[in-house]
Order: C-alpha cells, then sequence, then structure tokens
C-alpha cells in the first residue's frame, strides 16, 4: 500500500481527493489538544532550579488561557536521574524534588477547575536499578524478584546481538558477573513481563493514580515490554537511528503479547471516568503503529511521521494520508506530534532563524486543522529554538553514551522563559541555578512579551487554539487531502461547515482561491490576487468556505 500511495500523491493532480476520514463526536480524547509539559524545566516554586508541582500549579491559569485541554507531565517519580526521569524507583511516589502525593493531587484538583485534564507518564518497560526489585535481584539471584528481569548466567559473551537504543550493548554485568538486559542505558533494566508479578504491580499502580483523579497516561516505549521469549538474535544489522524500528530488530520490539497487557489496561480505564492512554508507539510501519489502537487497546497511539519529515509538501502529505488511513481503519483518531523532548525544536529542524519560524507557524496551523488529537510540547507556543548546551553541563545519556558523537537531547529541555527579568521567571529565586543553562536572549522569547504582541508565536497558537474550538469542523469533520505542486490542502466538512487549510511549502508565493472569509493565517502578509490570496512561501492560512 505505501508505494502505491506514494506513486499517487507525487503524481497529486489539482485538488485531488487521496484520503477522508469522518471523527464520529466524541469522548473528549478524541479531539484534544494535550500540553506536554517538560515538569524539570516548566516552573520552580521553592528556588531550587528545578521545576516542581507547585511551580506548574501556579501557571495553570497560563495554560487555561492559552486554550489546550489537557496536560501531560513527563514523569514526576523518583528517579535515578540517569535518564531525565524515565528511570523510576518507585511508582507510586512523588520525587521529593518536585514534591509528594498531595501536590500532585491538588495540581489535579486545581486543573479541572480550570477545565484541564491530567495526563501522567507511566514507564512499564524498564525500571530504574536503584528500584527494589532490581537491587533484590542483584543481592539474591535466586529471589522471586530476579525473574521480573532479563538475567542470563555469567558467559564470555552476551547472550545475543541486541543493542541499545542509545548506543552500545543492550546487555551489561552485574557484579557477579551475570547479564542483564538494558535496550536503553545500564541504569534502566529491562522488565519481564512474561512473570505476572509485573503486570500486577503496574495495574496496583494505574489504580493508585487513577484513583487520586488523573485522567489517564501517556505510555513510554508501548511497543516494548515483551521481547521475543527465546531472546534470539535479531536478524539485521543495528540502526544507529533513534527511535526507527523496523524489521531488523524483529525480535526486540512490538510482540504480539504486548497487545493483551494494553487490552487489560483499557479495562481498568474504562473502570474510571474517561480516563485514557496515549502510546509511545516509534515503530517505523504505521499500519503496525495503529493497531496498537484497536478499540479495546489504547485509545491513542502518538503518530509521529511528521515529527521527522522534511519540510516538503510531498513527505508531508504522504505523512497525514497515511496515518489518516491506518488510524482510520481501526476507528482511532490520529494523535498528531511535531515535537517532544525527544526531538530537536522545531524553528530549528525547520532551518533557524527567521525561516525556521515561519515554518513552524505554517506546521503547528496544519496540526491544528486535522482532524483528531494534537501534542503541543511546551516551550513550542514560544517558538524556542534548540538550545546550544555546552557539553560540560549536559545531562543526557546519549550524549555521553555515543562518546559525544550525538547531541542528546538537552537543547529542547532547557527552562521556560516566563518574563525578562533576571533568571526569565523561571524560579521564584532569580538567582538559582537552573538545572540546565539558560541561553542569555532567552528573554526575549518570554511569555510576558509574546502576550502583549499580536504577532508573536504565542498569539498564534492561542488564536489556532480558539478557533480550533470556534469550528469543530477541524478536529471532528471529514478531512480530504490534496496536493498541488508544494502546496498541500486539508478541507474538512462537519458540524461547524466547511473550512479548508492550505500550506505553501514551496519557495514561490501561490494563490489561493478563497470563497469565503480567512479564519486565521500564520502570516500578516496575505495580499489579494484577484479572488483569491497571495500565501506567501512557509505560510499557512485557514479559510471557511461558508
Ligand atoms: C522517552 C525518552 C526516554 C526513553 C526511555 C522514550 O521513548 O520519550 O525520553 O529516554 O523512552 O524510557
Amino acid at each position: 500500500m505505501g508505494n502505491m500511495l506514494a506513486r499517487l500523491l507525487r503524481a497529486a493532480i489539482p485538488a485531488q481527493r487521496v484520503a477522508t476520514t469522518a471523527a464520529p463526536r466524541s469522548p473528549w480524547w478524541r479531539t484534544a489538544v494535550v500540553y506536554q509539559v517538560y515538569l524539570r524545566s516548566f516552573a520552580d516554586a521553592d528556588g531550587n532550579g528545578i521545576g516542581d508541582l507547585q511551580g506548574l500549579r501556579s501557571r495553570l491559569p497560563y495554560l487555561a488561557w492559552l486554550g489546550v485541554d489537557a496536560l501531560w507531565i513527563n514523569p514526576h517519580y523518583p528517579s535515578g536521574g540517569a535518564d531525565g526521569g524515565y528511570d523510576v524507583i518507585d511508582y507510586r511516589a512523588v520525587d521529593p524534588e518536585y514534591g509528594d502525593v498531595a501536590d500532585l493531587e491538588q495540581l489535579v484538583a486545581d486543573a479541572r477547575r480550570v477545565g484541564l485534564r491530567v495526563i501522567l507518564d507511566v514507564v512499564p518497560n524498564h525500571t530504574s536499578d536503584q528500584h527494589p526489585w532490581f537491587q533484590e535481584a542483584l543481592a539474591d539471584p535466586s529471589s522471586a524478584a530476579a525473574s521480573r528481569y532479563h538475567f542470563a548466567p555469567p558467559s564470555e559473551e552476551p547472550p545475543n546481538n541486541w543493542r541499545s537504543l542509545f548506543g552500545g550493548p543492550a546487555w551489561s554485568r552485574t557484579p557477579d558477573g551475570r547479564w542483564y538486559l538494558h535496550l536503553f542505558t545500564p541504569e534502566q533494566p529491562d522488565l519481564n513481563w512474561r512473570d505476572p508479578a509485573v503486570a500486577e504491580d503496574f495495574e496496583r499502580t494505574l489504580r493508585f493514580w487513577l484513583d487520586r483523579g488523573v485522567s489517564g497516561f501517556r505510555v513510554d516505549v508501548a511497543y516494548g515490554l515483551f521481547k521475543d521469549a527465546d531472546l534470539r538474535d535479531n536478524p539485521g544489522t543495528y540502526s544507529p537511528t533513534l527511535f526507527g524500528h523496523g524489521p531488523e530488530q524483529a525480535m526486540t520490539w512490538n510482540q504480539p503479547e504486548v497487545h493483551d497487557v494494553w487490552r487489560r489496561w483499557r479495562a481498568i480505564c474504562d473502570e474510571y471516568d474517561e480516563a485514557m492512554l496515549v502510546g509511545e508507539v516509534s515503530l517505523a510501519d504505521v499500519g503496525q503503529v495503529a493497531l496498537y489502537s484497536r478499540p479495546d487497546e489504547l485509545h491513542q497511539s502518538l503518530a509521529f511521521r511528521l515529527l521527522k519529515s522534511p519540510w516538503s509538501a510531498e513527505d508531508y502529505a504522504e505523512a497525514v494520508v497515511e496515518a489518516l488511513d491506518a488510524f482510520g481503519e481501526v476507528g482511532a483518531p490520529v494523535s498528531w506530534v511535531l515535537s517532544n523532548h525527544d526531538k530537536e525544536r522545531k524553528v530549528t529542524r525547520f532551518g533557524g532563524g527567521d525561516v525556521g519560524t515561519a515554518r513552524a507557524r505554517a506546521a503547528v496551523l496544519l496540526m491544528l486543522a486535522l482532524p483528531g488529537s494534537a501534542y503541543v510540547y511546551a516551550g513550542d507556543e514560544l517558538g524556542l529554538p534548540q538550545a546550544a548546551v555546552p557539553d560540560e553541563a549536559k545531562r543526557d545519556p546519549i550524549f555521553f553514551r555515543s562518546g559525544g558523537l550525538r547531541a542528546g537531547r538537552d537543547g529542547c529541555r532547557v527552562p521556560m522563559p516566563w518574563n525578562e527579568t533576571r533568571g526569565v521567571g523561571f524560579s521564584t529565586d532569580p538567582d538559582a541555578r537552573p538545572w540546565l543553562p539558560i541561553p542569555e536572549d532567552w528573554g526575549r522569547y518570554a511569555v510576558s512579551r509574546q502576550a502583549r504582541d499580536g504577532g508573536s508565536m504565542l498569539t498564534l497558537y492561542r488564536r489556532a487554539l480558539a478557533q480550533r474550538r470556534a469550528h469543530p469542523s477541524f478536529a471532528e469533520g471529514e478531512a480530504s487531502v490534496s496536493r498541488q505542486g508544494d502546496v498541500l490542502t486539508v478541507r474538512s466538512v462537519g458540524p461547524s461547515g466547511t473550512v479548508r487549510c492550505v500550506v505553501n511549502m514551496g519557495s514561490q508565493p501561490v494563490v489561493v482561491r478563497c470563497p469565503g472569509s480567512v479564519l486565521l493565517s500564520s502570516t500578516t502578509r496575505l495580499p489579494r490576487s484577484g479572488d483569491g490570496l497571495a500565501l506567501p512561501p512557509d505560510t499557512a492560512v485557514w479559510l471557511s468556505e461558508d
């Protein structure tokens, strides 16, 4: 199907319809805009240079004003700190750096009062090496805890040819010479999901947080958990691409047994009011990704291709059509993603400077015009570029494990600028040393400055979110996607009539037919041309045809 689709798109004829989807009127998550909070970098209430739950709580009015529907908070658990909190020591607690369980409950309750739901990150593929289970397993190879991980007896060679996603082998030795599996860092031993105690414990964790009012979970590495039962060698060579997993790693990822975990988790969520699960399913084949969101599995699985596509109408059209088709087949909404804490900031990815900013503005209008749900990463609404973090300040294991060959992800995790004062308002103590250095010029991106500026990135996001709400045809309508050269059009028919998003991804202005009215545009330079509009390069416009 992939090739046929690609051919069709390459041959695209004016306004040819290449895909359509109809999203039924919906529970909240089907069309929600979810704001991803990198907790450590969002807002620091206790003045220690590390973002925390009370800091986030103090910024809830901002998020309500911005107009998103829900928050997803990156891991808040006690952690060994080897991988930005994705090495969890205790799944039913809050790291004291961030606060405590009462703070989280307060956050959830306050968020609800301003119309925001809270989603937590759950990390079931691996624990921290400091987790009590792993510690017990290290101390006693015959303990029950040892069977909750993948250990192999001492031998010269590791049990198979698997590699860590962060670089280096996926097996390390214990002090007594045994091997253990870690698909990420050695501080993140992989759990053995064939041991029922593992599943039971995670089910307890889900209920623990759902009982405290959270509205669901972002599931880390949801395509992992189970490994080939015999841990056979992978057939292909290791790909250095961070999250591109294809058939060459068939023994490591995407084992059929994992789908039953999601069925059980879905049943648990169904016991609670409108709780949802969104999976990180970083498989190369979107058809496989969509299978994780069959009606009795995860509510959503993130569609990552836009996050990786070059700035080209052909690539974008293909990514959008492919996702609409794949998720449409299983009746799930697409969950669109343009950026997150693992990828270079999109302004930089799109070329940086004015060009990168113009493209980022156009791209977000495209994303928010697509049917389904969308994920916005904190700081993107400010147009933050990738920050240059000096090597000596870096924290990301990817940088260290690649021997410095890969820059790592710190540059997209730098604290948020809230105002133009010293310390840019990140911490209540302006003299606090932030956990990652904040660039000198960060104040120019500050919320306070952009909120006053009708032409800022922040204003664009806010307007787009308001228009998306006012015109449910965007998120709920039946969309058709077409491409004419470098121009991509999404036309949606739904409860608020017919709306269109047109993006010019080429280098020349194009004339866009405009029978109705302009709802929003990523540029202020939108001159009339005959009975149409002249859309400059790297810009997008939202139109209503009624
Ligand atoms: C998270 C990463 C993390 C990895 C290991 C990912 O997919 O998004 O930030 O390093 O899982 O838990």
